[in-house]
């Protein structure tokens, strides 16, 4: 048997030497390794060899096999790279068809208003920050002093999650207290942006989640003059510096007193449009004086320190910018909405 064994390999190279192209490499595989072939044939008559003969004969065989495959794969590579060749010869390519468009990504809208607000916060000192989207209740109302019950919890409907007190931040203002716990005693002057949550009816006006930037600056000496006029130097920066703003009197359960600041309608020059509603004015952002219980549950003495904060939507901004009419477009993710900006 071993004898035969031998034969076989030694006449299976010698053809397969003398093989080329794909097609007769591929017959020879089958006749080879086929189930007539000698190499299967031997190890089903195992059984009526003597025992002694039995595991030299296996051995061998799968001696036999092995080398066998190795020539094939040389010979077969070769064969397919001869192939490929021809193959690309007798098909010259036309190197003056023109290619394919390559399309190129760009960051969302929403995403380019975003890092122009930071890179005017990082222009005037303020560093960001960044800070969970989830939290719990106790950062997101209690130490933002708005206890249970409060009314303003429920202008901010709120996704609970199956964890007690743990949700979804209804605003980035919570940051404001990681903030302070982070950097007490230093002085801080910060922005936050990030997502925000709400659990409300989607409609061309309102989202269940959008962006929002807040601001905390945090001191000795900080008065409302300082926030006027940092608000108003920012709104200068990004709608342009003949931008004039006003501030009027608002209520935030968070910050005392507060404020909301407008800036002229950019659409009609203030004298009265559909943006702007006829009123000449576009609401912007919320802002106030930092309440002397927020500052002490953020670690500083409401004796010492002062401080001011503010929010905005940079979801807002964009659309009064780019007069865009329905909030849902930012998660529509409909490319002829998105490549326009
Ligand atoms: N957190 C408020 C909201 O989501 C926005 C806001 C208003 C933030 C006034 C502030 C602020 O920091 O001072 O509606």
């Amino acid at each position: 048997m071993i004898e035969q064994l031998n034969q076989f390999e030694g006449e299976s190279l010698a053809k397969l030497n003398a093989l080329n192209d794909s097609e007769s490499l591929k017959a020879w595989k089958g006749e080879v390794f086929g189930k007539t072939s000698l190499l299967s044939t031997a190890l089903g008559e195992l059984g009526k060899l003597p025992k002694e003969e039995r595991p030299l004969v296996g051995k061998r065989v799968n001696e036999i096999k092995q080398k066998l495959t190795a020539a094939f794969e040389e010979k077969d590579y070769a064969a397919k790279a001869a192939d490929l060749e021809k193959e690309l010869r007798s098909e010259p390519y036309d190197v003056t068809l023109p290619g394919r468009p390559v399309t190129r990504g760009r960051l969302h809208l929403i995403s380019q208003t975003v890092r122009e607000i930071c890179d005017v916060w990082a222009e005037m000192g303020f560093q960001v920050y960044r800070s969970r989207e989830v939290e719990t209740d106790e950062y997101n109302f209690e130490l933002l002093n708005i206890p249970k019950h409060h009314p303003a919890r429920d202008m901010q409907d709120t996704f609970y999650t199956t964890v007690p007190d743990v949700i979804l931040r209804t605003h980035t203002s919570p940051g404001q207290i990681h903030a302070m716990r982070e950097y007490y005693p230093d002085p801080i002057r910060v922005v936050l942006p990030g997502m925000v949550y709400r659990y409300e009816q989607i409609t061309a006006r309102s989202d269940i989640q959008f962006d929002q930037i807040e601001g905390l600056a945090v001191g000795k000496g900080i008065r409302m003059s300082d926030l006027k006029g940092t608000l108003t130097d920012f709104a200068r920066r990004i709608f342009g510096k003949g931008v004039r703003t006003r501030f009027r009197s608002d209520h935030f359960p968070f910050t005392e007193p507060s404020a909301e600041m407008d800036i002229e309608c950019f659409v009609c020059g203030g004298k009265g449009c559909a943006v702007c509603k006829r009123s000449g004015w576009l609401e912007i952002l919320g802002c106030g004086m930092v309440h002397p219980i927020v500052l002490k549950n953020g670690g500083y003495d409401p004796k010492v320190f002062s401080g001011f904060a503010f929010g905005m939507g940079p979801g807002r901004i964009a659309m009064l910018k780019y007069k865009i009419e329905d909030i849902r477009y930012f998660w529509g993710n409909d490319l002829r909405f998105l490549s326009q900006f």
